[in-house]
């Protein structure tokens, strides 16, 4: 079995390139389908994520082939709109194929994707507004099955911002007749490059990245080539760690314009950071200053999926600090793993109370989830000593190669496997 092995204790130091967006990559090829022909997608992270996605575009008649980092996808050969259950349930996020389908065939079958460890993760926004864009909808032994004599454009009024519903909505409509007007939508910068995307193939969606967005229904789209960004959650983990283990450490490709709020907060807890225009440098003295709160919301507030990563930073703050989880109920699943490097943290619902400790103590450890377990990684390298991270899969999921980048930064970590 694999795990990870870390050598902590010590200064990240140098330059290490941000991968390509998992958060934009998946909704953009699902989008893909919505074109009927061939779509190129640059700077794609080699993640099982993607793998997976890919597998379930070839699985439903799609011809898909890595060129390096881009992804070449052709969808003349779709063949069914029944998106195999078993690949939905190892990835829960396989459910933006139902607004893809719905555009492109008018008819879709996805299986409940099903909460995970971080939530219930319930999908009725998603639902409420397909049936408002005269969609049918059967549910019946863990399927949904959605169908359409054509998707109408339609006023949908989302209770809270939802990415995933906001990016169905968008991709229902991106082909249906008449205007979608969406309000309250989701303004992370994963939906602005969807919509970038749709609107170079042809699209037209506007107010992207805002609380409204409007789509005018088009008769189709064309063919497109499309750059994803970086990610900025694998930029904020490294940033994270080094603001744990003290360095100096630059991030490639990347600005600090999608991490404001993270930017904002390691501030506060004592690291200096300077943005460049494709490049962010943080320095630590590895010393960490407790905060009052933080609170986790929809973009543009503080990231849910640094959550966990700032907390691992946080088990080293002289003081005592809170961290409130408003996104996802599951959240705090992590933290008995984290809890093992030493730092006193308990739980109240949704707020968590971290007291700091000057050292941490290496630990063996699992991972349960994507970011619990890149925070593990973060407490590992800020440990003095050997520590082991279990099911390092689940961080394969979101990160290229966590070893290689951190190994880049001068950490002493890397895959083993236990005989
Ligand atoms: C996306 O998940 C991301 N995943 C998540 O990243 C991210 O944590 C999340 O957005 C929030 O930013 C992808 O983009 C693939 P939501 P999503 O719908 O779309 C509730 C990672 O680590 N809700 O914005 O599933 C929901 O329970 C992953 O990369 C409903 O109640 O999240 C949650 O409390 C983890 N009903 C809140 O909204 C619905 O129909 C936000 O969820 C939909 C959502």
């Amino acid at each position: 079995m694999t795990y990870i092995e870390i050598m902590g204790g010590k200064k990240l130091n140098g330059e290490v390139n941000i991968q390509g967006s998992k958060n934009t990559v998946l909704p953009i090829l699902a989008a893909t389908l919505l074109i009927n022909g061939i779509t190129k997608l640059n700077h794609c992270p080699k993640i099982l994520d993607v793998e997976h996605m890919i597998k379930i575009l070839i699985e439903i008649g799609c011809s898909v082939t890595w060129e390096d980092s881009s992804i070449i996808v052709d969808t003349r050969g779709l063949n069914t709109e029944v998106v195999p259950t078993e690949l939905v349930k190892k990835m829960r996020s396989s459910i933006i194929l139902l607004g893809a389908l719905l555009g492109r065939s008018h008819h879709a079958v996805v299986s409940y994707p099903g909460g995970c460890t971080i939530g219930a993760r319930p999908i009725n926004f998603h639902l409420d507004a397909f049936q408002k864009m005269n969609v049918a909808l059967e549910e019946e032994d863990g399927l949904v099955k959605c169908v359409t004599s054509g998707i109408k454009g339609a006023d949908i009024y989302f209770p809270s911002p939802s990415v995933g519903a906001t990016e169905n909505v968008i991709l229902a409509g991106t082909l249906g007749f008449g205007k979608t007007r969406i309000f309250n939508a989701a303004r992370e910068p994963e939906i602005l490059e969807l919509c970038k995307f749709l609107n170079s193939a042809g699209a037209k969606i506007y107010g992207a990245g805002t609380s409204r967005i409007e789509i005018e229904g088009v008769a189709s789209l064309h063919q497109t080539e499309y750059s994803a960004p970086s990610d900025r959650i694998v930029a904020g983990t490294y940033l994270a760690a080094a603001a744990g283990t003290g360095g100096e450490v630059t991030l490639k490709g990347i600005g600090c314009g999608s991490l404001s709020t993270v930017i904002q907060t390691l501030r506060k807890m004592g690291s200096h950071i300077k943005c460049g225009q494709d490049s962010i440098t943080i320095r630590s003295g590895g010393n960490v200053t407790a905060i009052p709160e933080i609170k986790t919301a929809p973009y543009p507030g503080f990231p849910t999926d640094m959550q966990s990563q700032i907390m691992s930073v946080l088990m080293k703050a002289s003081g005592s600090s809170k961290i409130v989880e408003e996104i996802f109920e599951g959240r705090y699943q992590n933290v008995p793993e984290q809890a093992r490097f030493g730092a006193q943290i308990c739980l109240h619902d949704r707020e968590a109370y971290i007291t700091g400790v000057p050292v941490l103590k290496a630990s063996e450890v699992s991972a349960g989830e994507l970011r619990g377990g890149a925070a593990l990684v973060i407490a590992g390298l800020m440990a003095e000593g050997k520590t082991i991270v279990k099911n390092p899969y689940h961080i394969q999921r979101g990160y290229e190669d966590i070893c290689r980048d951190l190994r880049t930064l001068g950490a002493q970590i890397d895959y083993k496997e236990e005989n």
